[in-house]
């Protein structure tokens, strides 16, 4: 990470599912100096994904990794030789939030290890380009906790960072426009934050409301949502850039009096 006054830039990782329109203006952001960065490498789960295009076009190298042929070659032959040979699952399921306790232990199992084959691939094909943070930009894939320890080597900082459409904690899951919109909300908003292993539960960096007006449709919304996102992903990523974000665990009594503890981002002071 970036001290003051260092010129060297924060290496990103972005991994995208499809248009890469939050991709576009990280790119900018880095283009125009306004983001301390530049970006080392694109990775998707979607041959088809025009964030690998748009990346393609600055030079920036891709890669894909065929997540749905992994996951079904996998379901079908149950091959135990394709699971990473240090996928630990006692590992995994402790520290696993997705499923509840009464989840059959085959079906959390069947599903962490089908995630860790892919991941593995992930993983390889990240390898050859050293990064400092990894971006998730609209990337559509749930990543287990043998993905992320392997990224969050330290676990006071973690640096895997995702920019979600609603305002979180509401709307977790693949459609936080959509859901907002059908719920009846009068505000949305986006939110980026840190990805632990819960979906879309990580430590709050950021987040940004707007109106839902009357006469607004769902495309409306989308539309809307995506232009608060373009300002502050670059944003967020400019904070971790000048190290300026710090995860802290607070604790809290909650009016039943049940004791919880979270995870937080504190945003230092600019040292301008
Ligand atoms: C964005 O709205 C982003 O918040 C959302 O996907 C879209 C990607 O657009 N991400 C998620 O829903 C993650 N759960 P883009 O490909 O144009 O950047």
């Amino acid at each position: 990470m970036l001290e003051k006054g260092t010129q060297e830039k924060l290496k990103i990782g972005v991994l995208v599912s499809g248009g890469g329109t939050n991709l576009q203006a990280i790119l900018d952001a880095t283009r125009n100096g306004s983001l301390p960065g530049e970006i080392v490498f694109v990775g998707s789960d979607n041959p088809d994904a025009y964030g690998l295009t748009r990346a393609t076009k600055y030079g920036i190298p891709t890669f894909n990794v065929d997540y749905d042929s992994l996951l079904k070659n996998f379901d079908k032959r149950l091959d135990a030789r394709m699971i990473p040979p240090d996928w630990n699952r006692e590992d995994v399921l402790k520290k696993q939030s997705l499923f509840s306790p009464e989840t059959p232990r085959e079906k959390v199992d069947a599903f962490f290890k089908s995630r860790a084959v892919a991941e593995a691939v992930l993983l390889d094909q990240m390898a050859p380009y050293p990064f400092e943070v990894l971006v998730l930009a609209g990337f559509m894939r749930i990543l287990s906790p043998y993905f992320i320890d392997r990224i969050n080597t330290d676990p006071e900082k973690p640096r895997i960072m995702n920019i979600h459409p609603s305002l979180l904690p509401a709307f977790p899951g693949t459609d936080g426009y959509g859901d907002t919109f059908r719920y009846g909300c009068k505000v949305a908003g986006c939110t980026v934050h840190f990805v632990d292993y819960g979906e879309d539960s990580g430590p709050i960096i950021a987040q940004r409301a707007f109106p839902i007006e009357e006469t607004d449709t769902e495309a409306d919304v989308r539309k809307k949502g995506l232009a608060v996102e373009w300002a502050l992903y670059p944003y967020c990523i400019t904070l971790f850039a000048q190290n300026r974000l710090r995860v802290v665990r607070k604790k809290h009594t909650r009016s039943d009096g049940k004791k919880m503890e979270k995870a937080v981002v504190q945003v230092l002071p600019s040292r301008k």
